[in-house]
């Protein structure tokens, strides 16, 4: 299989996963696979990344005290901004992901307890044995935010090509308090995005969830 062929399934086979068996990835396999991820490029080389990840009793705390401040009503504050008005586009692609996720729940339109249920998912890591958290600076901007999404799908790849899935979860940076506690992080970095990861479970009802893509043209146009 040439390079390009090897990426291009790495690429189409990543996915987001909510649903993950218990068994945990061997340390030295998640020691090298963050290692890796060091490799990836960032603006002026600041890699503005730290990342802290939670497995074990650790996680389990995490997923406790977390699923505790999501459904009891604590006001989410994150530490960066996240425009969420979305139009158009954007708005349609978003109504599409929520309508492939409930679907794949069994979760009706209007369903507020069933929705709930599937918020709180966020909190539970989806049953991940693991979690990352990914913090930056808090004084830094969108262009080292870009930084971190560039790392966030580096670690992606890396995890996908070890067979390790993996779901992004911007909902894990709205309760940073108890996480920041729990991880020794300090108060100047600012948790962005978490990542929960592990042995997809094949048998979630959400496995069955996919997303599409725009055609190239309605996101690129060339000129010459
Ligand atoms: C930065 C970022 C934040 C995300 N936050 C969440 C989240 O909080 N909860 C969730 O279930 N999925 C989250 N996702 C997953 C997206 O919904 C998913 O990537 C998108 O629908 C495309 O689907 P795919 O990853 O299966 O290709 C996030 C993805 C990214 C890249």
């Amino acid at each position: 299989m040439s390079d390009q062929q090897t990426l291009l399934r790495l690429l189409s086979e990543r996915r987001s996963v909510r649903g993950f068996l218990q068994q945990p990835v061997a340390n030295a396999l998640l020691q090298q696979i963050f290692s890796d991820a060091q490799l990836s490029p960032s603006n002026c080389n600041t890699q503005p990344w730290h990342t802290y990840v939670a497995s074990g009793a650790s996680c389990q705390r995490l997923r406790q005290g977390l699923v505790e401040q999501a459904s009891s009503g604590v006001t989410p504050k994150a530490e960066f901004g996240y425009y969420s008005q979305f139009e158009g586009d954007a708005r349609q692609r978003q109504v599409e992901c929520a309508e492939v996720l409930y679907g794949s729940m069994g979760i009706e339109r209007g369903d507020k307890v069933g929705r709930m249920g599937a918020l709180l998912r966020n909190y539970q890591f989806f049953d991940a044995p693991h979690v990352a958290f990914i913090c930056m600076d808090t004084r830094f901007d969108v262009v080292n935010a870009i930084d971190i999404g560039t790392y966030l799908q580096t670690l992606m790849l890396l995890l996908q090509a070890n067979g390790i899935s993996s779901c992004a979860q911007g909902a894990l940076a709205y309760f940073p308090e108890l996480v920041k506690q729990e991880l020794d992080i300090p108060a100047e970095q600012g948790i962005i995005v978490g990542l929960s990861f592990g042995y997809e479970d094949p048998n979630h009802p959400t496995c069955a969830a996919r997303t599409s893509r725009a055609a190239v043209q309605q996101s690129v146009s060339f000129k010459s």
